[in-house]
């Protein structure tokens, strides 16, 4: 894999892309992520994860420039609609963080970027996937189990805004032949429901 690559390969006629976060993009992440979470990381926790953490992986999404929709911008210029990180040690992926922003959630771009990240970290080594969910994050868990995540301990009390236990969910195995083709099977349907929606406008969101 070559610098600015990411191990997901997009087939052309699904109109987003997936690059590695810079630290460019983090005021614009940064914006999602005041949005989507009620104890958003701080600034400075992109800048350590971006700038000085080794293991941390963290990848945006775009949609696609493509002639007809955009002709005047360059592919790194157009709006970050999700974003999502790991970290790998040694061969734990651990998810820290994924989100969509809303008006461009519930059209398959959180499985998108979960796929990503499953893929970047199949590349990288991983052999374990894992994560931190909220109880009540029925969206999350469900997109989690589609990729075969499984409930596998809870922290109580984790979040400290409203006590609300984290459940730890997993999937193990991630290398195998049955866990690739499952993959495989998704990615596919994954393709034809992104393709299918069609162009998307070139500026459809206000990052303020
Ligand atoms: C969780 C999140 C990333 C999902 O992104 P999304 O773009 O809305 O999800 P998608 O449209 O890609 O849907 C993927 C899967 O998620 C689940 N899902 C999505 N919307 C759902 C809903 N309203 N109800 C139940 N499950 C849902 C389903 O499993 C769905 O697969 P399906 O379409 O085959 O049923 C997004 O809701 C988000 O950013 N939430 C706020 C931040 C957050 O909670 N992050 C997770 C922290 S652990």
């Amino acid at each position: 894999m070559g610098e600015g690559m990411t191990a997901l390969v997009i087939p052309e006629r699904v109109p987003f892309r997936i690059d590695p976060m810079q630290w460019e993009d983090v005021p614009e992440v940064m914006g999602i992520e005041r949005r989507a979470f009620s104890m958003p990381w701080p600034m400075r926790a992109y800048e350590q994860e971006i700038l000085h953490n080794p293991n941390a992986h963290y990848l945006v999404l775009r949609p696609r420039a493509m002639r007809a929709v955009a002709p005047v911008l360059p592919p790194r210029r157009m709006p970050i609609l999700g974003y999502g990180g790991f970290w790998l040690v040694p061969d734990e992926a651990h998810i820290s963080t994924i989100a969509i922003d809303a008006p461009w959630r519930g059209r398959g771009l959180g499985e998108l970027m979960f796929l990503a990240l499953v893929e970047e970290a199949i590349a990288r080594g991983a052999n374990l996937i894992t994560l931190e969910v909220r109880a009540s994050n029925l969206v999350a868990q469900h997109l989690y189990r589609k990729y075969g995540l499984e409930v596998v301990g809870r922290r109580p009390r984790y979040y400290r805004d409203n006590n609300e236990d984290a459940l730890l969910m997993s999937v193990e195995g991630v290398r195998l032949p049955a866990y690739r083709q499952r993959l495989e099977a998704l990615k596919a349907r994954l393709w034809d429901r992104l393709a299918a929606a069609g162009p998307i406008p070139a500026a459809p969101i206000d990052t303020n």
